[in-house]
């Protein structure tokens, strides 16, 4: 498919929501299902957006705020903004082409792009698609020379950093895909090795800081105490995620359990977050709590499935513009303005669902 003029695009989508029901119109009822459901009852899914709507901004005026500057800093690396591509498994039943569209779009806007070890076309061809900011991102699904192979192979195809997620002990029931017989092509052919992702413990994070020196982001991390854990243990990154409510459902939301994780932290690593994160103010909240990145991941997707690699672009365009919106009318013209006092705990309003971040949805 050719892309569409930019100005075209820019036209069509003038706002994120308008991205929904175009994704939504491309998807079969199976994919889309997949794309947007949680666990169970998926409460986990609820309480992201009901975290993030629960903090209010403290507004500071008269501070000029005329020049904007959104940047940020990954790993040393600058990006556009503090956001990342999160790690999504099955892209290519979401987009043509997969990861390496999402890397294309990545490249395109300037900002990194986390690949799933569950996603086509596999590491090699998504690094070969795009010069962009790369990190490698595992389920363990094999023994200790499977995963060195795979650092390996991620080292010498360029990716920066190399993430394990461990919030997948055990597959959770995602009953939207058990209700609509929806089978994920990969997991019907992929190899067996869901044992070793149940017996993973720390003794294998040791053994990997211990081996390898490329940086290690610990990806799905819910409480101070596994934070704490995983700074005694070397790693880089803290990854604070629920998995976008996915895995453990009545599990508590990302933004709600930031605040402990950072105290855990205590600058000792980095800490990144994801779950729900929809809009330039969401991202603004969580980086004046004290995160170093927010990860997207339904989101990316839905701009990928409704307009493909354009799609995306003009997607990331309407956060940067939200973000600097939100930047500017707090007083600050840049993030590392922003402090906690930008933000205080408020009532949170209306309903709290994948999609309330667009509430004009529901009036259509
Ligand atoms: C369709 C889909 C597939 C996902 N696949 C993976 C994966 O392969 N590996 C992983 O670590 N997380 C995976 N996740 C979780 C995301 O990386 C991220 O943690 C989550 O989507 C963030 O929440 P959000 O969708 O509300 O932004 C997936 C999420 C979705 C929506």
């Amino acid at each position: 498919m050719n892309a569409p003029p930019k100005a075209e695009m820019r036209e069509q989508f003038l706002t994120l929501q308008e991205f929904v029901p175009a994704a939504r119109a491309k998807l079969p009822p199976g994919p889309w299902s997949y794309l947007i459901g949680g666990a169970e009852t998926e409460t986990t899914v609820r309480r992201n957006r009901l975290a993030l709507d629960s903090i209010g901004f403290r507004p500071r005026v008269l501070r000029d705020v005329s020049k904007m500057d959104s940047s940020a800093q990954l790993l040393s690396r600058k990006v556009r903004l503090p956001v990342l591509l999160a790690p999504i498994g099955g892209l290519e039943s979401i987009v043509a082409g997969g990861a390496a569209s999402a890397a294309r779009g990545a490249a395109q806007f300037g900002v990194a792009q986390m690949l799933s070890s569950v996603c086509q076309p596999g590491l090699e061809a998504t690094a070969a698609a795009a010069d962009n900011l790369r990190i490698f991102q595992l389920y363990v699904r094999g023994d200790d020379a499977w995963v060195d192979d795979h650092v390996k192979r991620a080292i010498d195809h360029g990716y920066t950093a190399f993430c394990l997620t461990v919030d997948v002990a055990m597959y959770s029931r995602r009953e939207r895909d058990l209700v609509g017989r929806f089978v994920k092509p990969w997991r019907a052919t992929a190899p067996a090795g869901s044992s070793y992702q149940s017996g993973l413990s720390w003794n294998q994070v040791k053994r990997f800081k211990d081996k390898h020196s490329i940086p290690l982001i610990i990806k799905g991390i819910a409480t101070a105490e596994d934070a704490d854990i995983a700074v005694q243990h070397g790693v880089e990154v803290v990854y604070c995620s629920n998995h976008g409510g996915r895995q453990l459902d009545h599990g508590l939301g990302s933004a709600a359990v930031l605040p402990e994780v950072l105290k855990a932290v205590a600058g000792r690593a980095e800490v990144w977050v994801d779950g729900g994160f929809m809009r330039g103010t969401d991202i603004v909240k969580a980086i004046a709590l004290g995160a170093k990145m927010v990860g997207l991941g339904r989101l990316p997707c839905i701009a990928l499935a409704a307009a493909g690699v354009p799609g995306l672009v003009r997607a990331l365009e309407i956060l940067e513009n939200e973000v600097q919106t939100c930047l500017g009318l707090l007083g600050v013209t840049s993030f590392a303005e922003l402090t906690p006092q930008h933000l205080a705990p408020a009532p949170p309003v209306g309903e709290h669902d994948v999609f309330s971040a667009f509430p004009l949805l529901g009036e259509q």
